[in-house]
């Protein structure tokens, strides 16, 4: 009931006979330094034992775009069908890791397995991040700062999709101190 969450296409496979995407929530950061992530994943899945062999996937973040694609990799199995094919999307090569990125994607996050802790229902596969690709179009020039609020990321809470929604504040507006000069409230008719 922790939502919204991102729904993200993971990419796996070391060779393209092994690619395939599995569609993931159950996924987030653990950790700034040394950068890692986690995805849970369910062992009845194609994409399990590829990832747990290989120790090695990456996540790509996914877009309005993107969400037909993303909602049917995650209903349909790689056991039966190519969804790079299928899904008209394009495996790229990631800098760091032989698992394909996904070229369609805003943002490829390469990662290395460093634990597998099976948990229940689903085993967690602790990451490190070992490389993450942007789109320049979401790089700003002069910062090389990520500006993913301009890239219309998709939410998923409670089995719905949702395209990004209204912007309320930036990182610390709680407690930012008002510019000299400026009103209190503004008057309107
Ligand atoms: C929005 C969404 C989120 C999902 N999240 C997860 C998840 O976190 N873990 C998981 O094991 N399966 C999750 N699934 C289900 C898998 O993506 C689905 O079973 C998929 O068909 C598995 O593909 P595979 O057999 O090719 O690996 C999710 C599906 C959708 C549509």
């Amino acid at each position: 009931m922790i939502y919204p969450l991102p729904a993200v296409m993971v990419s796996c496979g070391a060779n393209e006979a092994e690619y395939n995407i599995i569609t993931i929530a159950w996924t987030g950061t653990l950790c700034t330094n040394p950068p890692m992530c986690y995805i849970s994943v369910r062992p009845g899945r194609h994409s399990y034992n590829i990832i747990k062999k290989n120790r090695e996937f990456v996540i790509n973040l996914t877009t309005k775009e993107l969400a037909k694609a993303t909602d049917w990799c995650g209903v349909k199995s790689g056991k039966n069908v190519d969804k790079f094919k299928a899904m008209h999307l394009t495996p790229g090569k990631a800098q760091v890791v032989n698992a394909p990125t996904i070229e369609e994607a805003p943002v490829n996050i390469e990662c290395k397995v460093t634990e597998i802790i099976p948990l229940g229902s689903h085993d967690m596969f602790m990451a490190e991040v070992v490389h993450v690709q942007a789109d320049e179009r979401y790089l700003n020039s002069q910062t090389n700062a990520f500006l993913l609020g301009d890239a219309g990321l998709v939410n998923y809470a409670h089995g719905n999709y949702y395209e990004q929604g209204k912007h309320i504040g930036r990182f610390g507006y709680s407690v930012q101190k008002k510019k000299k000069g400026a009103k209190g409230k503004r008057q309107t008719k």
